[in-house]
């Protein structure tokens, strides 16, 4: 075996040991800005700044209420906290910890004590922290959790939307039958047709516009739903 496979197992077995591990541990070990996938400054602010920008090109106003499913360590969170109004940003990430880790390091001058924004942490899609969003917006979630999650969060996300709400979503496209067997994983990647995405949404009462890659680094498409 040549150095480069050689090197190529190594690191496959050691990102395998480690997804073996409870996201917290995974979280030590990998840092609140990688755990994200947010591990180079490229990938980190550069998207981070990306999807803030692709936010304002479609609309968003300071004074809209929004809802960041899944923020994890607050990578769109450090640009769109310091926009909007206080009081308008609602993080929901069950990690706690790495919300602590975001507003920590990557927040400056308190500016989450001017702005005020709202957490709560559950991996039941508990929406209950905000009673209804203009704009909400799962950046790379889709891309980490089974269809049944993907219905959760539908279902519940539905009970806090009204009839101008805007949610987008991202997700990587492709064959799920290669998917991950077993429960949502933030560090494995799972994939899904269009179709069968728009069809959970228009269950749950939601239209959905296809958008496309639209430049995403990481090549996952962007969609926008309506509720009906
Ligand atoms: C790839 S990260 C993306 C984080 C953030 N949206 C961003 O773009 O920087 C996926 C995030 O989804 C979170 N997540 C996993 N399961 C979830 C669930 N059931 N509900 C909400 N968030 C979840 C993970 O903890 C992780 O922080």
């Amino acid at each position: 075996m040549g150095l480069l496979n050689f090197t190529k197992v190594i690191t496959f077995l050691s990102r395998k040991l480690t997804n073996s591990k409870e996201p917290s541990e995974r979280i030590k070990i990998r840092g609140h800005r990688s755990f994200i996938g947010g591990g180079t400054s490229e990938a980190w602010y550069g998207h981070g700044m990306f999807v803030y920008h692709f936010l304002i090109k479609n609309g968003l106003k300071s004074t809209d209420k929004f809802l960041d499913i899944g923020c994890g360590s607050l990578r769109i969170g450090q640009y769109i906290i310091p926009f909007l109004e206080t009081g308008n940003y609602f993080g929901l990430e069950p990690e706690k910890v790495l919300i602590e880790k975001g507003l920590k390091n990557e927040l400056k001058f308190n500016i989450d004590q001017l702005k005020k924004p709202s957490f709560t942490s559950n991996y039941e899609f508990d929406f209950s922290f905000c009673p209804e969003y203009d704009v909400a917006l799962a950046q790379s979630v889709f891309s980490h959790l089974t269809i049944n999650d993907i219905k959760k969060c539908f279902i519940s996300l539905k009970k806090i939307s009204k009839k101008s709400s805007l949610f987008y979503y991202t997700y990587f496209d492709g064959d799920s039958s290669w998917n991950p067997k077993g429960s949502s994983h933030a560090n494995k990647t799972w994939k899904y047709k269009y179709d069968q995405l728009k069809n959970v949404a228009s269950e749950n009462g939601f239209s959905s516009e296809y958008l496309g890659d639209l430049g995403h680094k990481a090549g996952q498409k962007f969609v926008v739903c309506k509720f009906l």
